[in-house]
């Protein structure tokens, strides 16, 4: 995954474009390699945890916290939004500067209906990787994207397309409203597939399909619109609209057997006060999942959990004391949610 600081290094990126950012991993790095510049500012806050006197121990756990400042307007930002008929997407604008071209950097055993495809980067990456996978698996059959980052006008183009092609009623049923479609953040693709013998197979009717749902969370993707979610998403079963959320979410939102929805709901009850979502990946590639207090909390897996936004400019972040690898993302609800690898 991309890491953040990457992206601000520069220093000539936009305040909007790195507050997209928030979403990414960000390597927790020592005093001599700041992170988050310009956006999650280190303050210095005493741990509110009582000391912990070292123990001696093969798994240790992050013991205190200490806390960062986000500008809580990136409550609306990051990897992690939710986007859908309730929950518009106000930064497509700025999704549009940070997504790159999928040719630009792309795997051979994916292809592409045309040049001009757009996601973001940690996307693209995981992509890739999800079409060398399904090429292995299926003894050469590619992954083909048909669609990834829209623009507002776009998605309205699309819109007037569908209705052309099928009517007003179809249309409202596949197709979002400007404004209320995760294409509009770089994060969402539609796959098809082309064989190995070369014939073009949607997804719908192909027979990979299983291994593709099954596999997709390894990637670090979700199948957005399952069958029988409609009443929630308002969107009707799209076998080829996948997003974006990392290996993390993506294993915890399968492992729960949730919507994504009902995942950023269900979310909000784990705060780094009461009790986080620890994660462990298990042997069969999924993960073991618990509530845990975050100084219960083992190494090896990951925890999540939820910080509600302040009404003020800033919002402080828990997070743990040590040094780890963690990302900070708007849900585009009201609050953040935080993903640390232990
Ligand atoms: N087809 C999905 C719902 C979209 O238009 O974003
Ligand atoms: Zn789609």
């Amino acid at each position: 995954m991309l890491k953040y600081a990457k992206h601000c290094s520069l220093g000539i990126i936009s305040l909007a474009a790195c507050l997209l950012a928030v979403g990414m991993f960000t390597a927790c790095a020592g005093e001599n390699s700041p992170i988050l510049p310009n956006e999650i500012i280190p303050v210095d806050v005493p741990s509110l945890s009582p000391e912990v006197s070292p123990v001696e121990s093969a798994a240790p756990t992050p013991a205190s916290l200490r806390y960062e400042n986000v500008p809580s307007a990136a409550a609306n930002y990051g990897a992690l939004v939710l986007v859908n008929y309730l929950s518009k997407y106000e930064h497509t604008e700025d999704a549009l500067s940070m997504t790159a071209h999928i040719g630009d950097n792309k795997s051979k055993n994916l292809l592409l209906t045309g040049s001009d495809l757009r996601l973001m980067p940690d996307t693209i990456h995981a992509l890739n990787e999800f079409a060398d996978g399904f090429f292995e698996a299926t003894g050469g059959d590619r992954l083909l994207a048909t669609s990834a980052f829209r623009t507002l006008e776009y998605q309205q183009q699309v819109y007037v397309q569908y209705v052309k092609e099928r009517g007003e009623e179809m249309a409202k049923l596949y197709v979002a409203d400007p404004g209320c479609s995760e294409h509009h953040t770089g994060y969402a693709v539609d796959l098809s597939t082309i064989c190995a013998d070369g014939a073009r197979v949607p997804l719908i009717d192909h027979e990979r399909f299983d291994w593709v749902n099954a596999n997709c969370a390894a990637y670090g993707f979700i199948l957005r619109y399952p069958v029988g979610s409609e009443g929630i998403t308002r969107v009707a079963y799209e076998p080829w609209h996948f997003r974006y959320v990392g290996r993390e979410h993506a294993a915890l939102i399968t492992e729960l057997d949730m919507l994504y929805e009902e995942y950023v709901e269900h979310l909000r009850v784990y705060t780094a006060d009461t009790e986080v979502l620890y994660a462990a990946y298990n042997a069969d590639g999924g993960v073991d999942v618990k509530p845990v207090k975050i100084a219960d909390a083992e190494r090896g897996g990951f925890i999540v959990y939820y910080v509600k936004a302040e009404s003020g400019d800033t919002t402080n972040i828990p997070l743990p004391d040590e040094c780890l690898e963690y990302s900070v993302s708007g849900d585009n609800a009201g609050g953040f949610i935080i993903t640390v690898k232990l």
